[in-house]
């Protein structure tokens, strides 16, 4: 009894603080669903025609420029329990803040080494990971990731994560209106790591809640 109020304990200071690396355990013990954002304009029209996790590799051609990111975490339901079988999605610009869309403004190349869009399905654990790049901002916008998840073919959740501490994130309405009290801000705090290979990059993770309405 006395554990579980002081593990709570944490979890509350860990999210007033606005601590970006919160464990399982506080997860899964959370009612609070990972909040929803905008899908924005540039959700791709047409998917690339490698659909996996690794968005570095498009076949035939050299690694896209940018710092490479394995972006890692669970999926988890509102009673802390992990999600099997959900499928997440993320896209983003590339290393010039430049996306594969037709919107994207005039004079804009899309980086076509980078696939730009990925999508993986959780095992039993709710576990997911990606290779990609790390975001950086676009023509408006703070560094972010665009992600989707779909359970049983119905879309969950559409939100964007973040980089942690980044100085545009003062200055982006979207971001700002996560700042309410319970809600852990959707912000990753990547660390350097070598993701093999020689290859050095930055690792992160992120656990996702969905909302019990579905
Ligand atoms: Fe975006």
């Amino acid at each position: 009894m006395r554990l579980a109020f002081v593990t709570g304990l944490f979890c509350l200071l860990s999210a007033v603080l606005s601590l970006s690396v919160v464990d399982n355990k506080c997860i899964a013990q959370s009612k609070w669903a990972t909040p929803a954002q905008v899908e924005g304009p540039y959700y791709p029209r047409i998917k690339p025609k490698e659909v996996d996790s690794n968005l570095l590799e498009v076949r035939g051609l050299e690694r896209p420029d940018g710092v490479p990111l394995r972006l890692e975490g669970k999926i988890f339901d509102q009673k802390g329990r992990p999600v099997e079988s959900a499928r997440i999605e993320i896209w983003q610009c590339d290393n010039n803040g430049v996306y594969n869309h037709p919107k994207a403004p005039k004079g804009d190349t899309f980086d076509v080494r980078f696939q730009g869009f990925g999508s993986v399905v959780t095992g039993s654990d709710g576990y997911f990971s990606f290779l990609t790049l790390m975001p950086v901002p676009d023509h408006k916008r703070p560094p972010h990731i665009h992600v989707k998840i779909f359970r049983s073919g119905r879309e969950q959740l559409t939100t964007q994560i973040y980089l942690k501490d980044h100085p545009d994130n003062n200055r982006d309405g979207l971001l700002s209106l996560m700042l309410y009290p319970g809600q852990r801000k959707l912000l990753i705090d990547p660390v350097d790591i070598m993701l093999g290979k020689g290859l050095k990059g930055k690792a992160a993770s992120f656990n996702f809640v969905l909302s019990k309405n579905f």
